[in-house]
């Protein structure tokens, strides 16, 4: 599924999706000891992704509602990451800010329902995953054993795990100026793939039979400084959102006050170091902080049925009557209200609190 440069084909992915989509949806019945009338409704990922593969999981969910005459219910994968947290975390109630890390996009959101959902910051140009998989790629850690079955992120949390000197590559922190919401990561991948160039120079003309294969020295003091100056930019800029937040009284005022909340969601919340962090951070403010169990944070299908249980609680009606022809796969779409601007707006300064070090 995946190209030489890590990319996804979107071919073999659609290949991928048609050769399984039937046994997943027959073993997950049988897993759960259900036949398809048992089932009240069908949640299906209508967008955002890879087109190919949507219609795959669209023409498939269709067949099936018109064929057990079945409702619909089309889902935002984006939304679908947001909410998940919610059905391991009974506690956790609406509204929520949310920090969504993935490899295809990085959002801050404040979700106030299943269907409301202001933007607080984006990336426009990349995202920590992307970064972390192009960096694993260049540097070539898949050629180890340990790491040729993680994705570029995980074997980058492994080998900094590794590091002895975390602070012997410097990264720059950008947008220290700005003051919103914004992410960029572009800065940190033009460092990371320079010095791992130069690195790989200073290799090859100290030996000149260098097997191409071999990792570069310090590798993983490079990935230490790397997750870390990833985690930086997520921490500052989910700081100012709670800043923001306190100024629109999200979570209430006076007597009146709701329990603060904070939800970590997509591939990248996997990373431990990452979720300390964010622990670390947002309790020093008041906030409890959620992340689905790592399966529920990657993508898969228990978030997207779930985001359809609360989306059909919500409005069943709206599902029965909705028709089915209507619903097309969409590549991109923004799923949230822009209030990127307003925080620029309101000129937040930040006290900003400690990165913790890498154990
Ligand atoms: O949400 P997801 O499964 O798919 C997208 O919607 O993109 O996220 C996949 C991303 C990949 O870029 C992968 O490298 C990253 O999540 N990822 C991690 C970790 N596990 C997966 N990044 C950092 N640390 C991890 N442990
Ligand atoms: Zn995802």
């Amino acid at each position: 599924m995946f190209s030489r440069s890590g990319g996804i084909n979107p071919s073999w992915a659609q290949e991928f999706h048609r050769e399984n989509i039937e046994n997943i949806v027959t073993e997950s019945l049988a897993k759960s000891k259900l036949t398809i009338n048992q089932i009240d409704a069908i949640a299906v990922t209508a967008k955002p992704g890879l087109i190919a593969c949507l219609q795959i999981g669209l023409r498939y969910a269709k067949h099936l509602a018109r064929k057990y005459h079945k409702p619909l219910i089309p889902i935002h994968h984006m939304k679908a990451h947001a909410v998940t947290a919610r059905l391991e975390n009974p506690t956790l109630k609406y509204p929520f800010l949310c920090l969504l890390v993935s490899g295809g996009h990085c959002q801050l959101v404040i979700v106030w329902n299943v269907n409301k959902f202001h933007l607080l910051g984006d990336c426009t140009t990349g995202s920590p995953g992307e970064c972390f998989d192009k960096i694993a790629r260049k540097m070539g850690l898949h050629n180890l054993p340990e790491y040729s079955e993680c994705s570029g992120g995980q074997a980058i949390e492994l080998a900094a795990a590794k590091s002895v000197n975390p602070n012997r590559f410097e990264f720059p922190v950008p947008f220290q100026q700005q003051r919103n919401c914004q992410f960029f990561f572009g800065g940190i991948k033009d460092h990371a793939n320079k010095v791992i160039h130069e690195l790989q120079q200073q290799q090859q003309e100290q030996n000149s039979s260098r097997d191409k294969n071999q990792l570069i020295p310090h590798y993983e003091d490079l990935c230490a400084a790397i997750l870390k100056s990833v985690t930086m930019q997520l921490l500052r800029r989910t700081q100012r959102a709670m800043h923001y937040c306190e100024r629109i009284a999200l979570f209430g005022y006076g007597d009146s006050k709701l329990p603060k909340a904070f939800v970590l969601s997509g591939g990248v919340a996997c990373n431990d170091y990452i979720y300390t962090a964010f622990n670390q951070m947002v309790n020093q403010f008041g906030y409890t902080c959620y992340r689905p169990s790592k399966r529920l944070c990657s993508d898969n299908g228990v978030m997207i049925a779930w985001n359809g249980i609360e989306k059909w609680i919500e409005n069943e009606t709206k599902f029965r009557q909705l028709d089915i022809d209507s619903v097309l796969p969409v590549s991109r779409e923004t799923f949230a209200v822009n209030l990127i601007e307003d925080i620029e707006r309101k000129n937040i300064s930040c006290d900003w609190v400690k990165v913790p070090a890498m154990q």
